[in-house]
């Protein structure tokens, strides 16, 4: 899996690429089937939402599940970054946002960088944060919002919230999100269930409450170059990897049942 010139210069230039039903059905049911029996799991890795008690997050996928174990090497998410990066890439962290029908709650503005920079004192923004699409995403069940070309305006203020929601973040102000939609706009990044998402570490993105009848799961893997590995980790483990043994993507024909 290769992106063409024109993918990279959207990529670059937007901040995001959105690459519709990259995975299939079948493969996105197989890695689907897993999160019942993750979900249940007493694991400080599934943090709960603060008013449904329902799993906002469940972090730490590929040390916990086979499946996950392939997705995270899966070429169809690696290569692409590989054509970015020559230099090795660690799994920085893996992850499902559930997002669940009529309590999924809020992700407030921010960009990931902030949170690698402020807790775990990553260095660069070099990550890239690729996303699967479990369900179809809608505008109806929670989508991330992403505001065009935030990427490039490097490192805009941020401050940690630990009350919106039961899931700490950096975030930006309202006078940022106010400033780049003036100047950008936005886009909701919607699609079939296998669809794709990459995009930057300094991205400006967000995403509503899910107040439809409609799950809406996402998989979400960052990968950050081994060169720029967090040195000042505050977080656990499952936040932020400190195993940085290079990813070897399994082969193009790999099959995540493997
Ligand atoms: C979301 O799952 O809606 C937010 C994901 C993210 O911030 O990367
Ligand atoms: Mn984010």
């Amino acid at each position: 899996m290769k992106l063409s010139d024109q993918q990279i210069e959207d990529l670059s230039g937007q901040g995001f690429l959105i690459l519709p039903e990259l995975f299939s059905v079948d493969e996105v049911d197989l890695v689907k089937s897993r999160l019942p029996a993750l979900f249940a799991e007493e694991h400080p890795a599934n943090i709960i939402e603060h008013s449904s008690k329902v799993v906002r997050t469940s972090m730490g996928l590929h040390l916990r599940d086979d499946i996950f174990s392939r997705l995270v090497r899966h070429p169809r998410l690696i290569e692409p970054i590989r054509q970015i990066y020559s230099e090795p890439l660690y799994v920085q962290q893996a992850k499902v946002n559930v997002k669940a029908a009529f309590s999924g709650e809020i992700w407030q503005w921010h960009y990931d960088f902030a949170t690698h920079r402020e807790e775990d004192g990553v260095e660069k923004s070099l990550a890239f944060n690729l996303h699967i699409f479990l369900d179809d995403v809608t505008e109806f069940n929670g989508p991330l919002y992403f505001i065009p070309q935030s990427h490039k305006y490097g490192e805009h203020q941020a401050s940690l919230d630990t009350l919106s929601t039961s899931y700490p973040l950096w975030v930006v102000s309202e006078d940022v999100v106010r400033e780049l939609a003036e100047l950008h706009g936005m886009v909701s990044a919607i699609g079939k269930k296998g669809t794709v998402l990459i995009f930057f570490d300094n991205l400006v993105h967000g995403s509503p409450n899910n107040m439809s009848p409609w799950d809406r799961s996402i998989f979400s893997l960052i990968v950050n170059p081994v060169s720029n590995a967090c040195h000042r980790p505050t977080r656990p483990d499952f936040k932020h990897h400190q195993d940085l043994t290079p990813i070897e993507s399994l082969s193009d024909d790999c099959q995540i049942s493997a």
